[in-house]
């Protein structure tokens, strides 16, 4: 395989995270790797050439960055899929980490990636706000999927290695790697909401995924309701005991086992290279190029969002709309910038929510728009991260309306871009970032059109004081609890916990 480098990492430059690197257990002894993630992704991309080669390029994730120090510092390996079908690898090196492709077959990823993983849990665990389906033959694909990371991570595994999980689509890892490996610590980190009982349990499968996420010693969860959450569906679905939030398991013989801890780890961002990446003279200036490019408006709103359903992305830009209709706002004064980065473009919600978005993105432009004045700037692509932060900087106001939504990291990268100060972040209740932040943004119930339209005109017409009052308390908490803080706190709970292997 031929590396091409970080070519995409170093353009947000490559300083490390701060704060201590935590080592998570003893070097040297054994063979096998000290620290070992496993998540559905790697952190690279591969791209095949025309003579059948294999290229791969870093992506610049917030976790990589989190956990590359941590790798680099432990013998790390990161299992994970390519993205690709078909696609299988030796193991590689790349930038002090030990990256294993797990390869999936084009039925694999329709059955578990865009099948049980997208289109059963995502809706199901983001309060049913598109309706799940349930599938045997989806539910078998994840647990083959799953068993098959569950057995690369155990081969690449030191002996007594900590072993961190992530993310909906490895739930029953934790189980499956412990009853091949007890000697291993394991860590599991859910990125997204975990459900209320009465949404859980329609699953038919519910019982499984909850024995599988006990597998860990240590759960995280993005906030202190979905650890709750958790532990409901374990007093309801199990005769496992609870106390607080420490599950007690059952050995063989039928007496109290292993613990479990589930708790919230809120995730963050790599705030301080945001915030340095947003202080160049080039970001700058491209923030009042993107300024004048759109006319020069007083007032430029801004939605930086994957294309997902949710998000709220119809329900803002309805709401927008009515306030051109009700003349609250005119296209000459103020503008609304719509990222939507494609994202699971094979799952049929996904593909209708592009053609509604898109709809009423052009029936509002059609209606409203002026030559040179766009009602709405729509764009269907990603963009770099100099890009990003030269349009966060040019926003004049940040709108988050996600339906639910485990933290959402666009709102945390918006403060981390604004050392000036100024723009009004719109943050709906039901993300995470709400629980966190609160009470620097302008808070919403995204279902609630009238008072968000009443929000997006206060934050459009908010005194420059009153922004920066809130701003620098927003700032205070981004720029102080960063990813490599909430790396740091995560495996310094795990490797604390008392060890005790078991096959429990
Ligand atoms: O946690 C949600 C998540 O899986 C993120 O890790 C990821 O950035 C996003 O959803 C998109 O994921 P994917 O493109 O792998 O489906």
């Amino acid at each position: 395989m031929n590396g091409k480098g970080p070519s995409v990492d170093s353009a947000t430059g490559t300083e490390a995270p701060r704060g201590e690197v935590p080592r998570v257990s003893e070097p040297g002894g054994s063979d096998g790797y000290d620290f070992v993630v496993v998540a559905n992704r790697l952190p690279v991309d591969f791209s095949v050439r025309s003579d059948g080669g294999v290229d791969w390029q870093r992506s610049p994730g917030g976790l990589v960055t989190a956990l590359e120090p941590v790798m680099q510092h432990n013998e790390g390996a990161w299992v994970g899929w390519s993205g690709a079908p078909d696609l299988a690898h030796e193991p590689f090196d790349a930038d002090g980490m030990r990256l294993v492709p797990v390869t999936l077959s084009a039925e694999e990823i329709q059955r578990y990636y865009e099948g049980f993983a997208n289109d059963t849990l995502w809706p199901l665990y983001h309060d049913v706000v598109a309706t799940p389906s349930y599938h045997r033959a989806w539910w078998d694909a994840y647990r083959a999927v799953n068993q098959r990371f569950a057995d690369a991570a155990a081969a690449q595994a030191a002996q007594g290695a900590v072993v961190w999980v992530h993310d909906y689509q490895l739930q029953l890892v934790p189980k499956m790697l412990r009853d091949l490996r007890p000697d291993l610590r394991i860590g599991f980190f859910d990125h997204i909401p975990f459900p209320p009982i009465e949404l859980f349990q329609q699953l038919p499968w519910r019982r499984q995924i909850v024995e599988g996420l006990l597998g860990a010693d240590l759960l995280g969860f993005q906030r202190g309701g979905d650890a709750s959450n958790f532990i409901r569906a374990v007093r309801r679905l199990t005769d496992y005991t609870t106390r607080g939030p420490i599950v007690t398991l059952t050995d063989a013989d039928g007496r109290p086992g292993r613990h479990v801890r589930a708790a919230a780890f809120p995730i963050s961002i790599d705030s301080h290279r945001f915030d340095a990446l947003a202080r160049t003279p080039e970001v700058q200036q491209r923030a009042k190029e993107i300024r004048s490019e759109l006319g020069d408006p007083d007032v430029v709103m801004l939605g930086v969002d994957r294309l997902d359903y949710t998000k709220g992305i119809r329900h803002r830009i309805k709401a927008y709309g009515e306030l051109l209709q009700d003349g609250r706002l005119d296209v000459e004064r103020s503008t609304l910038v719509q990222v939507a980065s494609p994202s699971r473009e094979n799952v049929g919600a996904y593909q209708e929510l592009r053609e509604q978005v898109e709809g009423l993105v052009g029936r509002i432009n059609g209606e409203f728009g002026e030559y040179g004045h766009a009602a709405i700037s729509y764009m269907h692509h990603s963009y770099p991260p100099e890009e990003m932060a030269a349009l966060y900087l040019a926003a004049d106001v940040m709108l988050v309306t996600s339906l639910r939504d485990g933290m959402n990291l666009v709102a945390k990268e918006y403060v981390a871009a604004r050392s000036d100060e100024r723009g009004v972040l719109v943050l709906s209740e039901f993300t995470g970032a709400a629980d966190e932040l609160a009470p620097g943004p302008v808070l919403i119930n995204p279902h609630d059109i009238d008072g968000m339209k009443d929000a997006i005109v206060a934050a459009a017409q908010m005194d420059p004081r009153e922004q920066r009052r809130r701003m620098r308390r927003l700032r205070r908490r981004v720029m102080s609890d960063d990813v490599a803080k909430w790396a740091e706190s995560f495996l310094g709970v795990l490797t604390a916990l008392p060890h005790r292997s078991s096959h429990v």
